[in-house]
């Protein structure tokens, strides 16, 4: 359930017509709805309801905006970040850094001390290298870093290529029959206190059942490493939960998710984390965008709008779908093709789709842009960094302003032999 509905006739979100943020602030913009990542959130929560303890970090990368970050705070959640930016972001928009989770397979020797520093809650290791120099610049501080191994259970998510992150092709996680003899050798290291196990094995997962098998690999790990004496108390789940982006999309709730992680985690007496990104913020916003053209196609009309790959790249990077709905709807539909006015072909965001029809100047939305969408922006084709509405009942902000190809530009110059 969402909060961006038709009233008389006019799509809003909650009471504001996108109408008037267009006119307002102008278009290609990002709308997001705070009563619906409120809504996502405790849906979440909810879900976990059963399970004793437990945090949840929301991923940063999904939806970085430092309203969004502080509405998801207010809500009760930490965040799981993957570079020093993130963990600024997520420090800025108050949340406690004793709620922050660093993972990402490359943080660098100043992203670990950044975060020893602010005195994160938890470093997911990637690899054993890593635990050796997080340990040494902990001790060198008088510190020891709560962590955990993230580990690679082999075990294919069944969801897009380039989205999957649990194989063993995989850039991510040690492997996971690797795992216990790296925690014996780091486990007495001194600057690190090493508290458990991270698994994520990719996004938008369409079934439990690669999760939940993933989660099993980790229950015989965690037993594995009990075993060997070693103390496990925290277990991180990661994120994953995929999400509609149509309406015969069927995927997981997070009240199935939840009742299945209680049922595999039921003996394993550790706090569980989890790092939910898109499941609480994709249907949570839409871009909204204005029709520039109708162009007559070889073979269908070519719908030419003002947003481009370079303001939502999903389409482009994952053939992804999104909806696109007309804001002021006549009923009327036609088969046309969607595209951006960037130079590349793969700037389409749908092809012979039938869709409302549209003529220049009307404004329509590609529907749940609200994760991985204004953050995977870029300045492509040197236009602007496209800007960010927040909508709260009948008022809205503007989030984050739009950046001008002109003040990019004013970050170059022209070295002195050129000119
Ligand atoms: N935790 C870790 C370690 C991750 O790598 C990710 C996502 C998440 C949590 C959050 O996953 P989620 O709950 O959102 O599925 N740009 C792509 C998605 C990339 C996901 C990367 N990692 C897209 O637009 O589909």
């Amino acid at each position: 359930m969402d909060h961006f509905t038709l009233i008389d006739g006019e799509l809003h979100v909650e009471n504001v017509p996108l109408a008037r943020i267009a006119a307002e602030v102008g278009t290609p913009v990002y709308v997001y709805s705070t009563a619906t990542f409120q809504r996502h959130a405790r849906v979440f929560r909810d879900g976990l309801a059963g399970l004793k303890r437990k945090h949840v970090a929301f991923a940063v990368k999904a939806n970085p905006n430092l309203a969004v970050l502080r509405l998801l705070a207010n809500e009760g959640f930490g965040a799981d970040v993957v570079s020093g930016g993130e963990l600024a972001r997520a420090l800025a928009a108050g949340i406690p850094a004793s709620d922050v989770v660093f993972s990402g397979v490359g943080k660098t020797r100043a992203e670990l001390e950044q975060g020893l520093q602010v005195g994160i809650g938890q470093f997911n290791l990637e690899l054993e290298e890593e635990g050796v120099v997080l340990s040494a610049l902990a001790a060198a501080r008088g510190q020891r870093a709560p962590a955990t191994l993230r580990v690679n259970p082999d075990v294919d998510a069944g969801t897009h290529e380039k989205i999957s992150t649990g194989k063993a092709e995989n850039k991510f996680g040690l492997p996971i029959h690797e795992a216990k003899a790296i925690f014996d050798r780091l486990a007495p290291l001194p600057g690190l206190n090493l508290r458990g196990v991270a698994v994520h094995i990719g996004s938008q997962l369409q079934s439990l059942e690669p999760l939940e098998r993933a989660f099993e690999r980790v229950g015989e790990l965690v037993r594995e490493l009990r075993g060997a004496g070693h103390t496990v108390s925290h277990v991180d789940l990661g994120g994953g939960l995929g999400v509609p982006y149509r309406a015969s999309d069927n995927p997981p709730s997070p009240a199935d998710f939840g009742a299945m992680v209680e049922r595999v985690t039921r003996d394993w007496d550790v706090e569980l984390m989890f790092e939910p990104g898109r499941v609480i913020s994709a249907n949570a916003g839409v871009l909204l965008t204005e029709v520039l053209w109708v162009k007559p196609g070889g073979i269908n009309p070519w719908v030419i709008v003002d947003s481009a790959m370079n303001d939502l790249a999903r389409v482009a990077l994952y053939d992804a779908y999104h909806d696109f709905e007309a804001v002021r709807p006549s009923g009327a539909k036609f088969v046309a093709n969607v595209a951006g006015p960037v130079c590349e072909s793969s700037d389409v965001f749908a092809k012979g789709r039938e869709i409302d029809l549209v003529r220049s100047g009307d404004l329509a939305i590609l529907r749940s842009a609200g994760a991985y969408g204004a953050t995977m922006a870029s300045t492509y084709n040197s236009r602007p960094l496209v800007p960010e509405v927040l909508v709260h009942g009948d008022r809205y902000e503007v989030v984050a302003g739009r950046i001008s190809a002109e003040t990019i530009m004013a970050e170059e110059h022209v070295p002195a032999w050129l000119q």
